[in-house]
């Protein structure tokens, strides 16, 4: 195995050193600012020719900022010799815009997949991605994709809270969350896990229903993303409704726009736990073991 050289972008920089320090090599001397038109200034002041480099990049709250940079990177360590470019997306942007939903519309997330290709990454690493219409994104990505998972920690830590027992019903909000559900479910030995159903009519407006029986259960809600909490209210009302009672919710990445947490916690949903793919006041299990996991897996 050839050497492996950390690079972090600017959205995430503790994760990209904490899994540095997992593999036990030195993050990259990297500089990274803006010009004064604001266009952005990237340089990799290591060496990395020959070498297996990790751009570790995010990609919340400022995505088309971060995805630029991470462009700008990996074309850098091409251009510099690198053996191979790889992406370590924790949160990537643009997942849930996977379909065109209305005429005139890209399918967005294969344009950002695309320009990955264009811009020398061979390899893409990312966290519980968004799968939705688009199961595989081997279909857009032209290169070697593993997601990996930290639905384990967040049930593990709910667990360890006393969140989640036994005697648990864990469940998605929608049919995509069945997989985050069952992951959840099968680390911590629950037995019961399913998923409600979801029909989006706007950005902040979703409907959820089902037919999961949960009367007098204890229910903890697992998802991919929190954005605008919406899903998680909805979701939340049907259970109480339907006689549940819910003891917490865990996201992969807790965007938490605008005063999504306000909405959480006004509807008495206090147990809020999240990753550090996107670092907030929620995030309570890291995301890099799982992600060196990754790299290494991925050279293989
Ligand atoms: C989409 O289906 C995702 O899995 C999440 O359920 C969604 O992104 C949550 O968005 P929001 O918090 O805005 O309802």
């Amino acid at each position: 195995m050839s050497e492996i050289v950390i690079v972090s972008g600017s959205s995430n920089t503790p994760l990209a050193y904490m899994i540095a320090k997992r593999l036990n090599v030195q993050p990259a001397k990297v500089e990274i600012r803006k010009f004064p038109d604001g266009e952005k200034y990237i340089r990799i002041d290591s060496d990395v020719n020959g070498k297996d480099v990790f751009i570790v990049q995010s990609m919340h709250f400022k995505p088309d900022e971060y995805i630029i940079e991470a462009l700008l990177l990996a074309s850098a360590a091409r251009d510099s010799g690198a053996k191979s470019v790889t992406l370590v997306a924790p949160y990537f942007a643009y997942a849930r815009q996977d379909e065109r939903f209305k005429p005139g519309e890209p399918i967005s997330v294969a344009t950002i997949a695309g320009l990955l290709n264009t811009s020398g990454i061979n390899g893409l690493i990312t966290v519980d991605v968004h799968r939705h219409r688009i199961l595989d994104f081997s279909s857009v990505f032209k290169g070697k994709w593993i997601d990996v998972t930290v639905m384990p920690e967040l049930a593990k830590y709910a667990t360890a809270q006393g969140l989640v027992n036994g005697k648990t019903a864990i469940v998605g909000p929608d049919g995509e969350a069945i997989q985050w559900a069952k992951l959840a479910a099968e680390s911590v030995n629950v037995k019961e896990y399913g998923a409600l159903q979801k029909k989006r009519y706007g950005d902040e407006e979703v409907k959820v229903s089902g037919s999961l029986d949960l009367k007098g259960k204890n229910v903890f809600i697992v998802d991919d993303i929190i954005s605008t909490g919406t899903t998680i209210v909805e979701a939340s009302k049907l259970i109480t409704e339907g006689g549940g009672r819910l003891t917490g919710v865990a996201c992969a990445h807790g965007l938490f726009v605008n005063d999504a947490l306000f909405k959480l916690y006004s509807e008495g949903i206090t147990e809020v736990i999240s990753s550090d793919t996107v670092p907030n006041q929620t995030t309570r299990v890291s995301s890099a073991e799982a992600l060196s996991k990754g790299i290494l897996s991925i050279l293989k």
